[in-house]
């Protein structure tokens, strides 16, 4: 057993989803389509065609998901709301029923002894707000307060912990400039509009959930990374350092108050919509900093190459997940350790952590995950060097409690602690899910926190 003993005692100890990967019922009570509906009933753009018409079926069987957290016994999870649920429109009426599935799952959550940390925006725009411009146009922004302040009026007196965006890097880089997630663009100015929004839209929605919600902790989520130079060219390092402006920088810079990196505005040559007064509201203070961590970025210059010219180098002997992604839980440790000195939260969760590997139910009912098992046993003593040296860590969320919609990928990529059998539905918990309980029952046991 590795020694989480840095860890504070009152560390969170959590699992995340997100609402267009694990609930399906797409449309029913009135939820109108997102996105990521329209996206990926594209023919080719996800493999094997998959969508998340169905998913984990979590709208329906929420209650039992719920009482899989109870058995690996963690203290909270993440979840996101689906705007396409609550206000169809993108603004205007409330869909009751909508907002009652959330009710009641903060409702169940609570009862299990679970603290519940929604987040407000994992990537499903509502279509009919695309089809007015979507993220490119201001107004998506002020919509997007509209509809933070009625999820906050209506679960903020049981919910304290709020999210405002997760990952606004791929909404903005993937969705609109590599054009291979929802809305499917290919075009540098939609992609930094975007972003520029997407910040504006955390920052007015921070102040809508701080103005509902007394106590409201308000954080933020964004997928950073170590960028290192393959070697020590001068070009190589020149290129980490434009990749670390298009991963972190771009992200970190302007939610603390210093404005967008003018190197990579240079580089990405497009004017930036600010009005009096917006990058105050972007800076708004935050509660806490989310961290999703998945893997390390080694790059070389790729003066040819997309934005920002610096492609990524596989190292000869190195791990790699089902998704080819490095295992490197050394990045974990210094990304966050790096946020510390450089941005100084006065918390920091790690909001997602986790790998895909292909894995299978035996006969005897088990599934075996030593890969995933060892990755999460590596990332959480990274996290715990980490506490040592100072990073004020409040929690780490593995993602995901469930096999789900991986997005572009489809459901081939299991991420989950638990195992799905699509066509049952029938859930398993992982090798590694068991081994998570172990870790958080012998965190509790070590008197870290209370049960
Ligand atoms: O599945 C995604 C999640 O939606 C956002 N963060 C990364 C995960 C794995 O790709």
């Amino acid at each position: 057993m590795n020694d989480f003993n840095s860890l504070p005692a009152d560390f969170t100890w959590g699992v995340a989803t997100a609402a267009y990967q694990i609930e399906g019922a797409v449309a029913e009570d009135g939820r109108s389509p997102s996105i990521w509906d329209t996206f990926s009933h594209l023919p080719g753009k996800i493999d094997n065609n998959d969508n998340g018409d169905v998913a984990c079926d979590h709208y329906h069987r929420w209650r039992e998901d719920i009482g899989l957290m109870k058995q690996l016994g963690v203290d909270a999870y993440r979840f996101s709301v689906a705007w396409p649920r609550v206000v169809p429109g993108g603004d205007g009426p409330v869909n009751d029923k909508g907002l009652a599935f959330y009710d009641e799952l903060v409702d169940g959550l609570l009862e299990a002894g679970i603290t519940p940390f929604p987040t407000l925006y994992h990537w499903d725009l509502p279509q009919v707000l695309q089809d007015r411009g979507g993220w490119p146009s201001r107004d998506t922004a002020e919509h997007f307060a509209t509809y933070a302040a009625v999820v906050a009026e209506r679960l903020g007196d049981r919910v304290k912990d709020w999210t405002t965006l997760n990952e606004p890097l791929c909404s903005s880089w993937i969705g609109h400039l590599e054009g291979t997630m929802a809305p499917g663009l290919t075009d540098i100015t939609a992609a930094v509009r975007t972003s520029y929004h997407l910040h504006l839209g955390h920052g007015l929605a921070t102040q809508a959930i701080r103005a509902a919600v007394p106590g409201a902790r308000v954080g933020v989520v964004n997928n950073i990374t170590t960028c290192e130079p393959a070697t020590e060219r001068e070009e190589d390092v020149a290129a980490a350092v434009r990749a670390d402006g298009h991963t972190n920088r771009w992200w970190l810079d302007p939610i603390h108050g210093r404005g967008y990196p003018q190197d990579m505005v240079d580089l990405y040559g497009v004017d930036l919509p600010i009005r009096a007064g917006d990058l105050d509201t972007i800076a708004a203070p935050l509660d806490w900093l989310g961290v999703n961590y998945y893997f390390r970025n080694v790059v070389a210059d790729d003066p040819k190459g997309p934005l920002p010219h610096a492609k990524q180098v596989y190292l000869p002997g190195a791990r790699h997940t089902a998704m080819d992604w490095e295992v490197n839980a050394d990045g974990l440790e210094n990304i966050l350790l790096r946020l510390t000195e450089d941005y100084g939260p006065e918390k920091i969760y790690v909001t997602e952590n986790g790998s895909a590997y292909p894995d299978v139910v035996r006969p005897d009912n088990c599934v075996d995950d030593p890969e995933r098992t060892q990755y999460l046993d590596e990332h959480l003593a990274a996290c715990s060097r980490a506490a040592r040296r100072g990073v004020p860590l409040a929690g780490y969320f593995a993602w995901s409690l469930l096999d789900n919609f991986e997005w572009a990928y489809g459901y081939d990529k299991r991420f989950g602690l638990v195992h799905v059998d699509y066509p049952t539905q029938r859930r398993t918990i992982k090798g590694s899910g068991h081994r998570y309980a172990d870790i958080v029952r012998s965190a509790r046991g070590r008197g870290r926190r209370a049960a």
